[in-house]
């Protein structure tokens, strides 16, 4: 086969103190595809990395008290260790902190501004820090805020470079006019020729106030967008303008870029704008896959260790993880992850449909031939629709790979299992071992099976790769030989078997459900412990003082004070104080006056259809020389500041109500 190049990237991930199981989607996806390619006999070159520029991490580095480079350099160790427990075959791995990096990025910034597609202006506009995104008047959403997460923009005006992404408006559509593979699924690429028509802006692509980010080599007070040195690593990760590598005349463009769909635009519009103005090729496609979502949302570390990637992984194993991942999504839209959804395709699809399957199939072949079966049985009824299937399979599995339908090729695979398992339910192997007479027909139906187990854990290896290669020592073969090159039906005339492990053993449900539910219960009831701990560790200490005391009294004297909830129903300013608001509360039976010397802080209004304690038994107090009379008070406290603070009930507290 002649020597075919496919160059693959994942996004570059932001060091996030922990990834999710919805980071691990992108990531999963790609090696699918990359040891499909391999299998294929691509030369493949399978790149991710870590995006470690910008404000977010340097505020996080600040928060944690260390520097932005031991953060970053804490958290890289621990994205590499999660690619390798999801075994994830990367070839190569790159860190935006990386002094190569750096220098493509630094050259590819100074030809952009001597060829004048990058230039000095003033920037106003707004800001959003979590997206690291700018945005102008008309991009914010309808309440003024970021339009991609809605939270709250700053004003940002300041000097900055500018990089004409304009300029290359009408070669953009041409692009996705003239590719109409560019931007997959094609759904999306409306959304960005709605983008661009809309009058596409400039990039700004500098700024001051970011010390953590590459320095604009020539004007070294300012640092580089965070997204333009991102999308960089594309390149840089082959040795453009750099030293480290020399693959990029051999793998560049890229044959897909494989993104989540909210990173799409900067993927099919700076992206190719910069590419364009460097004068180089574009890549082949871009994906823009949905999302894993939980409870209907997107997820965040927040929601905790439900979707840990490696609790996940620990308790279910790798593959059961990735082929929920690759199977449950429909590639392109939005997905649920949910632990019945998971359940369900371990119990079904893995357990029942292809561990039973080959179960029975091996568990067969030794009770009724010693382990052993060959071609050389007697074929008959259904032996033809089975091959049949399991001669289109593979053709079906490489088209969806190559229109990156990850779940139809899956599906597919499973088509075959599924109707194996039904080949067994028509022929009905253990009516032919009853009689001795159907020995030969016994052993072509065994031999079919096994012919279809092994044709999927061929296909499998891609996307399962613990798993194929057990069924090919199940099988009787080489698991380090699953090759596309033997996916043929009848390539293997004869097997010899030997039982192993369940492959994926079958999980109680409600059991699973009930002990997941007390684990997250357990893990809530741990989260607000520490949560109310580190509250309690930084209010600030409390400092004892001298306190004024009273008199001690009895307890009868203290019952001798009568306490109410009143509802405040009017209040008002009295024009001869500043100092006294007059109220009218009412105590559960009548209405009453009460004169307050509050004014300085309570307005009339913030006051009315309040509930308070009230002193009900004090006697009238004629006040501004007998204008008024005030018949009770209202129970508030000092505060630090020499002001007052007033104890409000809620809504459910009745007029009336004793206080003791
Ligand atoms: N650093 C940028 C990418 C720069 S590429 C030049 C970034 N990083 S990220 O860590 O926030 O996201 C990395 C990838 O994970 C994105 O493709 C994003 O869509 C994907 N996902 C994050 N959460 C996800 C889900 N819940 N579901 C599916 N993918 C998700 O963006």
């Amino acid at each position: 086969m002649e020597n075919k190049k496919y160059y693959i990237t994942t996004p570059i991930y932001y060091p996030s103190d922990k990834l999710h199981i919805g980071h691990s989607y992108t990531t999963v996806a790609c090696d699918a595809l990359a040891r499909f390619k391999r299998k294929q006999g691509y030369q493949v070159m399978f790149l991710t990395g870590t995006d470690e520029h910008g404000q977010k991490i340097q505020d996080k580095a600040a928060a944690k008290g260390v520097t932005p480079q031991e953060y970053v350099d804490e958290i890289v160790a621990t994205v590499k260790d999660l690619w390798k427990t999801m075994n994830v075959s990367y070839d190569r791995f790159i860190r935006t902190t990386d002094d190569y990096h750096m220098e493509s990025c630094q050259k590819l910034f100074t030809q952009l501004y001597e060829q004048g597609d990058i230039y000095k202006g003033q920037y106003v506009g707004h800001y959003c820090k979590p997206c690291e995104s700018f945005w102008t008047d008309s991009q914010l959403d309808e309440n003024g805020k970021c339009p991609e997460c809605h939270r709250d923009v700053y004003e940002a005006h300041e000097e900055a470079y500018f990089f004409r992404t304009g300029k290359y408006a009408d070669r953009l559509l041409k692009l996705y006019e003239e590719n109409p593979q560019f931007i997959q699924p094609e759904a999306r690429k409306n959304e960005m020729i709605a983008f661009i028509k809309q009058g596409l802006q400039d990039t700004c692509v500098s700024r001051t106030t970011v010390p953590w980010g590459i320095p604009v080599p020539f004007d070294p007070k300012h640092t580089m967008y965070v997204w333009m040195d991102a999308l960089t690593n594309y390149i840089s990760a082959l040795g453009y303008k750099n030293e480290k590598y020399n693959d990029y005349e051999t793998f560049w463009p890229a044959s897909v870029h494989m993104v989540g769909k909210e990173i799409l635009r900067f993927h099919t519009i700076l992206w190719p704008a910069m590419l364009m103005a460097m004068g180089l090729p574009l890549p082949e496609r871009v994906f823009g896959h949905g999302w894993l979502l939980l409870n209907g949302g997107k997820m965040s570390k927040s929601v905790g260790n439900v979707v840990d990637p490696v609790v996940l992984c620990d308790r279910y194993g790798v593959d059961a993880i990735r082929y929920f991942l690759l199977r449950e999504v429909p590639f392109g839209n939005d997905g649920s992850f949910t632990n019945e959804a998971l359940i369900n395709r371990i119990n079904v699809d893995l357990a029942n449909d292809l561990g039973n399957l080959l179960s029975r199939t091996v568990a067969m072949c030794e009770k009724y031939f010693g382990g052993t079966v060959t071609a050389n049985g007697q074929a008959g009824e259904f032996d033809d629709q089975l091959v049949a299937v399991l001669k289109e399979i593979p053709g079906n599995v490489t088209k969806a790979m190559d229109d990156l339908l990850i779940p139809q090729a899956l599906q597919e695979i499973f088509r075959g299992i599924q109707r194996a398992n039904k080949y067994i339910d028509e022929t009905a192997p253990w009516t032919l071992a009853k009689d001795e007479s159907q020995k030969a027909r016994l052993e072509m139906v065994l031999y079919n099976l096994c012919e279809t187990l092994r044709i999927s854990a061929i296909l499998l290896s891609a996307y399962l790769p613990d798993t194929a290669p057990k069924m090919a020592a199940q099988l009787g073969l080489d698991p380090d030989h699953l090759d596309f090159a033997d996916l043929e039906y009848g390539k293997v005339t004869s097997y010899t078997v030997s039982k192993g492990e369940a492959l994926f053993p079958r999980i109680d449900v409600k059991k699973e459900l009930a002990e997941l539910a007390a684990q997250d219960e357990a893990r809530k009831a741990a989260a607000a412990a520490e949560a109310a701990a580190k509250e309690a560790a930084q209010a600030p200490a409390q400092e004892t003082q001298a306190l004024e005391h009273l008199p001690e009294i009895a307890f009868d004297d203290f019952a001798k004070v009568e306490m109410r909830v009143a509802l405040i129903k009017e209040c008002e300013n009295i024009p001869e104080s500043k100092k006294l608001l007059k109220l009218t509360v009412f105590d559960g039976e009548r209405d009453r006056t009460i004169l307050s010397g509050i004014a300085k802080w309570y307005k009339p209004q913030d006051l009315v259809g309040k509930k308070v304690s009230i002193v009900a038994n004090l006697a009238p107090r004629p006040m501004m020389k007998g204008k008024y009379v005030s018949e009770g008070m209202i129970i508030a406290a000092d505060t630090a500041d020499g002001g007052c603070t007033i104890a409000f009930y809620p809504q459910d507290a009745l007029p009336g109500a004793a206080i003791h």
